[in-house]
């Protein structure tokens, strides 16, 4: 017999399904919760809340458990490429040769954008964020693929929209940096791979040849397949509540891409480096700062440390922290900030205050690292995050309408006034 929970709301009992997944997680379904008993739970910040099952990541944060769809991310990170992880998350299964090549191929051919989105790029100023040039400019895509508004795609043009969005945003995303150091644009290159072509267009100039490092691209890799997916995180749950509504892919990755650019979500690894930054200007003194982070009264918090899910090293945090040490030898590059790095992290993982609350070093309090060694600039570490992101949020927006999961609307309880009359202004 299945397993039941069992609740007691103003003396009476009701019964409730308890659901498990296949690695045995369980929930309590109280979908006939309200219709049943009148009353609705409450969890702020959805602590205790799922929103779906789901087959795409699975992770287990007490034991440091990360998969997407079933594969340890250590061998993936180890031994795929960002692409072939993408073709995995997306479509549920790792791609053969062919289907990987195709899939390669299809995305190679899409790479260009439309020659007027450079006109809505060339009407930020130079100050506007990348982040929020990169969400304005996905959203924008609906003007040009205006067939991705129809909530009733066949499986084919749901496929093109996916498509063209894994080839575009790179583009973008490069082209949004440019944009924001004032200089031209650098167009695609299909006879190179994903990340190479990011590279060169982020990097090349118009008037000079760029040659694209194979350690530089080596760890972007990684560093895409690492951030690939997240299950239910605050990002992929506003794609899929966006999505819920119907509202396109493009309309609601550039929502996600929203979310993502929170300092208490991805935009932490442009927070660690500013904080690492701060710590040098201030002398350099990382026992100041734990002190400070640990303080009720002051709000500075510990940047790129602790996570929701993770009350373990995040599985994510050891590789990366791995391959940055790699990265830095292989480049030669001596950065004066990695040293107040290693210094918070060690006096943190010591610090009963971070101990006795499960405050590991996060995958941004590392990335931020890596970003900087390969060059690239801060404000543009939540925009690499959004790239390797990508594949994740369009695998959860699709299995989501595969689904046909109906509209999140969550409820609430109310606590403001309760009926009163309207009082004429002269009168208050
Ligand atoms: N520095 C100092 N104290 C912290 C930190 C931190 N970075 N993170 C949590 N705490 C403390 C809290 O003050 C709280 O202490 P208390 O129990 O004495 O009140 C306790 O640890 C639990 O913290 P919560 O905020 O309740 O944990 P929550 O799960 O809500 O937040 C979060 C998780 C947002 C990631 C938080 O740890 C944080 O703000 N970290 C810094 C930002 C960061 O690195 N974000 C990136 C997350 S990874 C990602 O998005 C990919």
């Amino acid at each position: 017999m299945s397993e039941i929970a069992e609740i007691i709301v103003d003396g009476k009992s009701y019964q409730l399904p308890i659901v498990v997944g296949t690695e045995d997680e369980k929930a309590i379904d109280i979908s006939s919760l309200r219709s049943e008993t009148s009353h609705i739970t409450l969890d702020p910040g959805y602590k205790n809340t799922g929103a779906t099952t789901s087959a795409i990541t699975f992770l287990d944060g007490e034991k440091g458990i990360l998969r997407y769809r079933g594969y340890p991310i250590e061998q993936l990170a180890e031994k795929s490429s960002f692409l072939e992880v993408s073709y995995l998350l997306i479509y549920g299964s790792l791609p053969t040769a062919e289907q990987l090549n195709d899939f390669s191929d299809r995305i190679r051919r899409h790479t260009l954008v439309n020659e007027d989105m450079r006109k809505i790029l060339d009407g930020f100023p130079a100050t506007a964020h990348p982040m929020g040039i990169l969400s304005a400019l996905v959203s924008s895509l609906t003007a040009f693929y205006p067939e991705s508004l129809n909530s009733n795609q066949t499986q084919d043009e749901m496929d093109l929209s996916v498509i063209r969005l894994m080839a575009k945003m790179p583009t973008i995303a490069a082209w949004s940096y440019k944009n924001s150091i004032g200089h031209p644009v650098i167009y695609p290159k299909n006879k190179l791979d994903y990340a190479s072509n990011f590279l060169n267009m982020m990097f090349a100039y118009p008037t000079e040849s760029y040659e694209v490092d194979p350690v530089v691209v080596d760890a972007l890799n990684k560093l895409l397949i690492l951030h690939a997916d997240h299950e239910q995180n605050c990002s992929t749950s506003t794609v899929r509540l966006v999505g819920s509504a119907h509202a396109s892919l493009y309309s609601s990755v550039s929502a996600g891409i929203g979310a993502l650019w929170g300092p208490l979500h991805g935009g932490a690894n442009q927070a660690v480096i500013e904080m690492l930054e701060q710590i040098k200007a201030d002398g350099g003194d990382s026992k100041k700062f734990i002190e400070k982070a640990k303080d009720k009264n002051d709000s500075f918090r510990l940047m790129g440390f602790g996570h929701r899910v993770y009350k373990n090293f995040d599985p994510r945090a050891k590789i990366i922290k791995k391959s940055a040490d790699d990265v830095l030898t292989a480049l030669g590059v001596k950065d004066p900030i990695l040293n107040i790095a290693k210094e918070l992290e060690e006096a943190a993982l010591n610090d009963p205050y971070f101990v006795e609350r499960k405050l590991y070093p996060n995958v941004d309090f590392y990335s931020g690292i890596i970003y900087r060694a390969l060059g690239i600039p801060t404000n543009m570490f939540t925009v690499m995050f959004a790239l390797g992101r990508l594949p994740g949020w369009i695998a959860q927006w699709k299995e989501m309408r595969e689904n046909k999961e109906p509209i999140g609307r969550p409820r609430q309880v109310y606590v403001g006034e309760t009926e009163r009359d309207y009082v004429a202004v002269e009168n208050r």
